[in-house]
């Protein structure tokens, strides 16, 4: 069975790292979509947050990198002819924003599930904002990223701070 795992991966942390490993262990072949989240405005690039997830998951042979640049998460499910959504769930906070997606994506497309994974207890402080939060401020975000991705999280967040003194930020 084919299993979609979407979200904005802005960038990869450890905590989405643990919840792909984990899937993967459970199904014969998990996407890992990046998709398009209306609400939110990325730091990172599709092609930056691609790269830093193949680099995650070169280890995994049952797991490849996809994208949604338009369109319906469940359209791409179904045109990948997966039958699961997976999303990972850390606290109650998640709970209601993930019950309210799992029940639209039910209701447009019947014939796809949604799975809950819970987070794992190290990792359910952990959220992309708060690592990107830390790489701003010039903090160690070792262990909350997967190690594959530290020197290119580092040399990104290095350039920020450059451009914004040059720009007398
Ligand atoms: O990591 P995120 O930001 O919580 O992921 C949210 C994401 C990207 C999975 C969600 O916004 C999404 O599914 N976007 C694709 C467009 C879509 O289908 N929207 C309706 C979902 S109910």
């Amino acid at each position: 069975m084919i299993a979609v795992y979407p979200g904005s991966f802005d960038p990869v942390t450890s905590g989405h790292f643990d919840i792909i490993r984990r899937s993967s262990d459970l199904y014969e072949s998990v996407v890992v979509l990046v998709a398009l989240n209306s609400d939110k405005s990325p730091m990172f690039t599709v092609t930056e947050r691609v790269h830093m997830l193949v680099a995650a998951c070169s280890g995994l042979n049952n797991v490849r990198i996809d994208t949604l640049s338009n369109g319906l998460l469940v359209n791409h499910v179904t045109m990948v002819h997966a039958r699961v959504i997976i999303k990972g769930l850390r606290a109650v906070s998640d709970f209601e924003y993930e019950f309210q997606m799992a029940l639209l994506n039910k209701r447009l497309a019947p014939e796809v599930e949604t799975v809950f994974l819970m987070a794992s207890a190290e990792h359910s402080f952990l959220s992309s904002s708060i690592v990107k939060e830390i790489g701003r401020l010039g903090g160690d975000f070792t262990g909350l990223v997967p190690s594959s991705v530290v020197e290119t999280l580092t040399r990104k967040f290095e350039t920020m701070s450059t451009g914004n003194v040059l720009a007398g930020d």
